[in-house]
């Protein structure tokens, strides 16, 4: 079955959403880019396969049609943003929580709170609020770049079946998201000191 077949009427208002928050993130003020390192460096979409969506909805115990799932789901529509530093991905959030093209009605934070395996990314999840999409919901999550090379690898992992010494490589899994935490924090704290913030906090 083809995407278009899938969503029907619904599939071009899923395009338009995709397309107006690409554009939106588009806009994101971007006076860092003076400096040489730009907070997004760049970001990823797509409208979730009929296959994904139809697994997502038997696993919860709903119908599979696609009325159910832009009901019941969130990420039919999906973007991803990637950035360079911590501050970043919350300076990004809080803006797109300021836009008044939907409303803003989850966020999780597993940056604060990062999940058992080590994932940490920050997740929105918006409701349009206007026009032929209204009601649609999307997921947007921000994450730094070394943490989105982390998760890949890690979504890799997941969907691979008999993976020699499987239980080690989870744990090397769950070591290298807590070192690369570590290294957003103190590429994190370099930057702060580039930009004096630090030493204006001192003063
Ligand atoms: P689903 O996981 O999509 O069923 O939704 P949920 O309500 O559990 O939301 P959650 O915020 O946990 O996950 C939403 C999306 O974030 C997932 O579909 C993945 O794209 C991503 N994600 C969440 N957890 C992980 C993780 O541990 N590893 C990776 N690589 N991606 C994750
Ligand atoms: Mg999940």
């Amino acid at each position: 079955m083809t995407i278009e077949d899938y969503y029907g009427d619904k599939y071009v208002i899923l395009k338009q959403i995709e397309k107006n928050l690409l554009e939106l993130i588009e806009n994101y003020p971007r006076q860092e880019e003076l400096e040489g390192v730009q907070p997004i460096i760049y970001c990823k979409s797509r409208i979730k396969s009929p296959d994904s969506m139809r697994t997502k909805l038997r696993k919860q115990g709903f119908s599979e049609d696609s009325q159910t799932a832009l009901e019941q789901m969130h990420d039919a529509v999906g973007i991803r943003i990637i950035c360079s530093f911590v501050d970043d991905v919350y300076e990004v959030a809080e803006w797109l929580c300021g836009r008044d093209e939907y409303e803003v009605t989850e966020k999780k934070d597993y940056i604060a709170w990062p999940k058992p395996n080590g994932y940490r990314s920050l997740h929105l999840i918006l409701r349009m609020k206007e026009g032929e999409g209204k009601g649609i919901q999307a997921e947007i999550q921000i994450r730094t770049i070394a943490i989105d090379f982390w998760a890949a690898l890690e979504h890799q992992m997941k969907y691979k079946h008999q993976v020699e010494h499987e239980k080690m490589m989870w744990e090397e899994l769950k070591c290298c998201a807590d070192e690369i935490a570590s290294v957003d924090m103190s590429m994190q704290t370099i930057r702060d000191f580039i930009r004096g913030e630090k030493a204006a906090v001192k003063k």
